[in-house]
């Protein structure tokens, strides 16, 4: 099912080469392509409700779970009284502390190998009280709605303590751990270099709380095969959650087994949090299989965020633009039982060079549900503030923002000193400029009105790096007939993974689209893979290209004296339709049906490793790109509406042009949330959540859009495999300041504290 409709993004596209000059094999014509706009693979299961998420596995014999909710902050549970609750209709089971079987700590996300968990609380084992909405008790019931019924029924006391849950007051501590390197990093005298500069801008930025709405909120149907735990999840860590929960239950991690076929979104939420194992004990306990659907407040209760932050951004400059001290600094609120501090430096890292540098990162530990990593985590907020600050800065000196960046382009990673792999960004910057009318932006801010609409635009550097986390493997299994298989443990989320690796597959193999059958989402398929830092495509990739040359080499065992392969080795050796061949030498070509016919076997399998990611020792590895802005402001009731977005952007090879853009165009919109409307409002009195609903927590709506663009420079990196670098996080990021520096080009208010709604305006 292979469409070419053209797709709509605007590429700057250009023949890949590899990098010693050569044509690309996977770009022949004759071949699937790579970058060619296949629509997606697993769109008619999922427009005609084929297919099966996480809450649509039905078991035999299940009940439904329901989830109290403590209503303090810290403190203990007095009394608990389930007589009501048990004497409900259908009611299966309420398990609370006192009836819970022991259960281990888990292990906490990216702190520990392959965990998964938000926090490292032991879960419901004693009276204690962490956070406000954390789960206190588990209600099971032969319906939905019994169960639902009969948790409002719970009488519950509380002994409360003092808990810490204001931003603004709490105390700060250097974090230990910090996503992308140190917490600090500190090139000469920043501060003194700073005091010298004849231009700066010093300024505070703010970002507030978000939470994760991907459409299918957190859910997992689970039954226990005697020792086994068998689930369906939600999942963008399948392998990790396999590994956490034998941890959990003290069994062996092959006697967990997570299946994930489907994933509504994730956006860095869908791992472990406590429903999981609320489930796989409460099952345990009753000898029933478990369905645990979170509503929308129960995601907001027990499935963490995107931590708060609060950045300075100082940048001294000389009169030409040139940086002679760049400071990002500030706090990210956490808490002392995860360790994911919002890394809000990140993009400040690698994105221009400065005489003089200073980047801090502290955190401040509350009485909260553990935060957790929300698209971009670091670069999102952060790039709000130093873009923002980056436009105060332009203004001031009378340089056009774009070329002030221009002008601090570093030729070295500023910060780390290594090369960078692969980087055009004013490249694409330069190209975005020219197709978004960049040249028609007034210099003075308020000079364009339309009726009561104030218009400006803005634009705003994008970053996220490139990363490509070990443990990957593939397994390939090439049939005399029938499909070729590839298993991965990997993960769709809706983003493109299963069509854009078959797409890859297909054409890496030789053999048409049709041909091959990806298999991912499963714990007991080869490799471990993390959905998450944008480096899913990359790690499968690494692990696709091993497997493919370990193919080649168990096809050229097989082949017979008589063969027109025989004597040949993989070097000299191309996949071309259907089989092996030598290249431009058609005499010299053997179908993969005939090698293992003469072989007499009727399959080959292979599995191998991904080879270790050396390129991020040896280089600075990062996808860029230039985010321009259209924002009109009403004079009369300050309401922002952002008419145009245009995001070019600089990030490897792009293997499907269609996925790409609504990966680009998906973050993008996230980016305009972030810009106008995201915020969980915290209550500080009592750190309770108050709008735990799209009711009351806004996220961009159809008609809240605008048109989008997006291109790309398609230049490939020589130093990733395939040449591409992850495009899943880049798009939201740039785009918060890109919207701000817009509304201050209108209008001349500068916001610096998300999001911006209206009454900043008036
Ligand atoms: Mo992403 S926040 O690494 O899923």
């Amino acid at each position: 099912d292979l469409q070419t409709s053209a797709h709509p993004g605007v590429a700057l596209a250009r023949d890949y080469r590899t990098p010693d000059g050569q044509p690309d094999p996977l770009s022949a014509p004759d071949q699937p392509r790579i970058g060619m706009p296949l629509s997606r693979l697993d769109g008619p299961r999922k427009v005609t409700g084929n297919a099966r998420f996480a809450a649509e596995f039905a078991l035999e014999g299940m009940v439904y779970a329901a989830l109290a909710y403590s209503t303090i902050a810290r403190g203990r549970i007095a009394l608990l009284d389930t007589t009501a609750t048990e004497a409900a209709p259908g009611v299966v089971l309420v398990m609370t502390h006192e009836n819970v079987p022991p259960l281990q700590s888990p292990p906490v996300f990216l702190t520990t190998a392959k965990g998964a968990a938000g926090d490292d609380h032991p879960v419901l084992q004693n009276d204690r009280v962490h956070w406000n909405g954390q789960p206190i008790a588990v209600v099971l019931a032969e319906t939905q709605e019994q169960a639902d019924h009969a948790v409002t029924l719970l009488q519950v006391e509380y002994v409360q303590e003092p808990a810490m849950t204001d931003f603004d007051s709490a105390e700060t501590r250097e974090p230990s751990n910090v996503l992308g390197g140190p917490a600090s990093v500190t090139i000469g005298h920043a501060e003194r270099a700073f005091e010298d500069a004849p231009c700066r801008v010093d300024a505070i930025y703010r970002t507030p709380r978000h939470n994760h709405n991907a459409i299918e909120p957190h859910a997992v149907t689970l039954a226990w095969q005697g020792d086994e735990l068998i689930l369906h999840d939600g999942s963008q860590c399948v392998d990790h959650v396999a590994y956490s929960l034998a941890q959990v239950f003290g069994i062996d991690e092959s006697q967990v087994h997570v299946t994930s076929p489907f994933v509504g979104g994730g956006f860095g939420s869908k791992t472990l949090w406590q429903h999981q194992i609320l489930a796989a004990a409460a099952a345990r306990l009753a000898d029933r299989p478990v369905r645990m659907a979170l509503s929308r407040e129960g995601v907001y209760r027990v499935v963490g965020g995107r931590a708060c932050t609060e950045q300075r951004v100082a940048i001294g400059a000389d009169e030409k633009g040139h940086f002679q001290a760049l400071i990002h600094t500030g706090k990210a609120a956490m808490t002392a039982h995860n360790n994911l501090p919002e890394p809000f430096t990140q993009a400040t890292k690698c994105l221009y060079g400065a005489d003089h540098i200073q980047l801090a990162i502290r955190v401040a530990d509350l009485d909260m549900l553990a935060n957790t990593f929300m698209r971009a985590p670091g670069e999102s907020v952060g790039t709000f503030a130093l873009e923002s600050a980056i436009d105060e800065l332009a203004e001031q000196l009378g340089i056009d923002p774009l070329e002030l960046r221009r002008r601090n382009e570093p030729e070295r990673d500023p910060t780390s000193g290594l090369p960078f792999s692969s980087r055009h960004l004013l490249e694409a910057s330069r190209a975005g400029a020219e197709r978004f009318g960049w040249a028609r932006r007034s210099v003075r801010p308020g000079a364009r009105h339309e009726g009561e609409w104030q218009i400006g635009l803005g634009c705003a550097t994008a970053t996220y790096p490139y990363m490509r986390m070990p443990g990957a493997a593939a397994r390939i299994t090439l049939s005399r007939h029938g499909p070729v298989r590839i298993d991965v443990a990997a993960h769709e989320m809706g983003m493109g993974t299963a069509t854009v690796q078959t797409q890859v597959a297909a054409a890496r193999l030789g053999v048409p689209i049709e041909r091959v059958q990806f298999n991912y989402g499963d714990s007991s398929l080869a490799g471990v893979v993390l959905a998450g830092g944008s480096q899913q495509t990359a790690a499968i990739g690494g692990a696709v290209i091993a497997a493919h040359r370990a193919l080649v080499e168990a096809l050229l065992e097989l082949v017979g004296s008589d063969s027109p392969l025989a004597g040949l080795s993989s070097d000299d050796i191309e996949c071309r339709e259907g089989g092996l061949g030598v290249p431009g030498d058609a005499s010299r070509f053997e179908t993969y049906e005939r090698i293992l016919d003469r072989a007499g076997h009727s399959e080959v399998l292979v599995e191998a490793d991904a080879a270790e990611s050396e390129e991020l020792s040896h280089f600075s590895m990062h996808s860029f790109g230039t985010i321009f802005c259209e924002a009109a402001v009403s004079t009369i009731t300050g309401e922002v509406r952002v008419r145009r977005l245009l995001g070019a952007f600089d990030c490897g090879r792009i293997l499907n042009a269609k996925t790409a853009t609504s990966q680009f165009r998906g973050g993008m919109i996230m980016g305009l949330g972030l810009a106008l409307m995201e915020e969980t409002q915290f209550d500080t009195r009592n750190g309770r959540i108050m709008n735990p609903s799209l009711a009351e927590y806004h996220v961009p709506v159809q008609m809240d859009v605008p048109e989008i663009e997006v291109m790309w420079t398609d230049i490939p990196d020589p130093h990733t495999p395939m040449g591409a670098r992850g495009i899943g996080e880049i798009g939201i990021t740039g785009v918060g300041a890109a919207v701000a520096n817009a509304v201050y080009n209108a209008c001349g208010r500068r916001v610096r504290e998300l999001p911006i709604t209206l009454d900043k305006l008036l």
